[in-house]
């Protein structure tokens, strides 16, 4: 495949701004550019899916304090699943899927470095991105080696209806605890409780929600975990029992706030005892085949469903995607599906 006139382009989101609120379409700009020539060592991954990150509004933040930084003028860091094109790489062969870090493009030269084969028999491409990819993960090793709740006792998931929460609440459930969900709509709650088998959910914008939660909880909260941070996390502190845990895997609310806040019900995890525990999936690395191996018998057994929301486009659908998932309108993952997933039909 070489840049001529008849060949595909390739196009790239480029953040424009530094986005202010929310982000919307008009913070990002698209730019084409011919698809790269590969050097040995070298494949071209065409793009099928992209995942959509909640933390994305985190580092596209005026401020180098994050891990990560997008600044204006950069192409959008961010996950995409595809085909191997062309490789000029030995562990690499044209045909093979595979998911990575690559950017928010139609086609990605990668050297292999971070790249993963996607075993299309285990879960389908765009759950690589998902509920088999980082958000799953981060569910499975947040509640299986961190918040390890007990038969019995009471979790809640704050963003329960989101890419992680949804999973985290379905293997507290597997661990036979009793969940508790919070979203921020009564048609999300209906979904957690119909089709993941949450046991209560509670709409976070009703006036009432917090004591909706303290009847759902009298024996107060084994386990919060969090995805979302502010005034969610903050009155639900006030319920957290005796030596329990609180799971930092998020603070979504935050994100784009001009001044972060942090919780001031801390008080509470003094006299219960409790710890605030904070996480980050890329230290169970080295883990992810085993996580993988017993989520693909939950999913063969029917005990885990791992829910995606997709919107069908290009990459300039992205922004558009990204907002309505900010804005709630997402059941599981996001996923922007490109034209070439489509020209493959439901094979991946
Ligand atoms: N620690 C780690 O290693 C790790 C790894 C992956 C992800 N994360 C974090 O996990 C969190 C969840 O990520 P995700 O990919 O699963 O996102 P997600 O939950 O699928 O999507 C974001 C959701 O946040 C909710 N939301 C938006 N604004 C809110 C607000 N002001 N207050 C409360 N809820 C709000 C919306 O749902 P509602 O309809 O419910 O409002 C929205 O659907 C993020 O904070 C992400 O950074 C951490």
């Amino acid at each position: 495949m070489s840049a001529g006139d008849n060949e595909p382009r390739n196009k790239q989101l480029l953040l424009k701004r530094v986005p202010e609120g929310i982000s919307g379409p008009e913070d990002f700009e698209v730019r084409e550019a011919p698809v790269p020539e590969l050097q040995e060592g070298e494949l071209l991954v065409q793009a099928h899916y992209f995942g959509v990150d909640a933390a994305l509004r985190l580092i596209t933040r005026d401020s180098d304090e994050f891990l990560f930084r997008v600044k204006p003028g950069d192409m959008v860091h961010g996950s995409m699943a595809g085909r191997v094109v062309r490789s000029r790489h030995a562990q690499f062969s044209e045909g093979e899927y595979v998911h990575g870090s690559l950017g928010i493009q139609n086609y990605a030269v990668s050297n292999g470095e971070g790249l993963e084969r996607c075993d299309l028999t285990q879960a389908p491409l765009g759950a690589w991105l998902g509920g088999f990819g980082v958000s799953g993960l981060t569910a499975y090793f947040a509640v299986t080696d961190v918040c390890r709740p007990q038969p019995g006792q009471t979790v809640l998931i704050n963003g329960a209806a989101g890419a992680v929460g949804s999973i985290a609440g379905q293997i507290c459930r597997l661990a036979g605890a009793r969940v508790i969900g919070l979203t921020g709509s009564s048609a999300k709650c209906d979904w957690l409780t119909s089709e993941l088998g949450y046991d209560v959910a509670i709409n976070y914008r009703d006036a009432d929600w917090y004591e909706q939660l303290q009847r759902a909880a009298p024996d107060r909260l084994d386990v919060i975990f969090d995805n979302v941070g502010g005034k969610v996390l903050d009155e639900s502190l006030k319920l957290i029992g005796m030596r329990g845990t609180v799971l930092l895997c998020g603070s979504t609310s935050q994100y784009s706030e001009a001044h972060m806040q942090g919780p001031a019900n801390y008080i509470w995890l003094g006299t219960m005892r409790a710890r605030l525990q904070g996480f980050v999936v890329f230290d169970y690395a080295d883990r992810y085949a085993e996580a993988r191996r017993v989520m693909a018998r939950w999913i063969e057994a029917g005990q885990l469903l791992i829910p995606f929301w997709e919107v069908a486009g290009d990459v300039d659908m992205f922004p558009e995607a990204y907002q309505k998932m900010y804005l709630g309108e997402n059941l599981g993952k996001t996923l922007v599906r490109l034209p070439a997933a489509e020209a493959l039909g439901g094979a991946a």
